[in-house]
């Protein structure tokens, strides 16, 4: 997937239709000099660093499950919503707001606020 950038809000790409990312599938996307990881679970969008904080491994070539993308290479794990990684204290991925706009699908390249409770 490429992004391009929308005509409305500047803080918004567009990523791509929104039947490129099948429902339980995952894509990475390239925005700038970013990789972001799009994942397509729970009837919406979310959306991570694509690479995982141990050693870089792409995270939308993970594993999903309950809310949380397993990361392929030595499993670390990682909560969709806020990017918390489970059993590492403080370390998190950064996570996008992802919004599906007609048959496209925009991300917004400003990171949402790491919840205070998701620690
Ligand atoms: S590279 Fe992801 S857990 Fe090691």
């Amino acid at each position: 997937m490429t992004a391009t950038f929308t005509h409305g809000d500047p803080a918004f790409v567009t990523i791509g239709d929104l039947d490129e990312v099948l429902p339980g599938t995952a894509r990475a996307v390239v925005v700038g000099n970013n990789a972001v990881a799009i994942f397509r679970v729970g009837g919406g969008f979310l959306a991570l660093d694509d690479g995982c904080l141990h050693c870089g491994t792409s995270l939308a070539s993970g594993w999903l499950c309950s809310g949380h993308v397993i990361c392929p290479q030595c499993h670390w794990r990682y909560e969709l919503t806020s990017g918390r990684v489970e059993g590492v204290p403080g370390l998190h991925a950064d996570a996008f707001e992802v919004r599906v706009a007609g048959s496209v699908v925009e991300l917004c390249t400003v990171p949402k606020p790491f919840p205070q409770n998701a620690r």
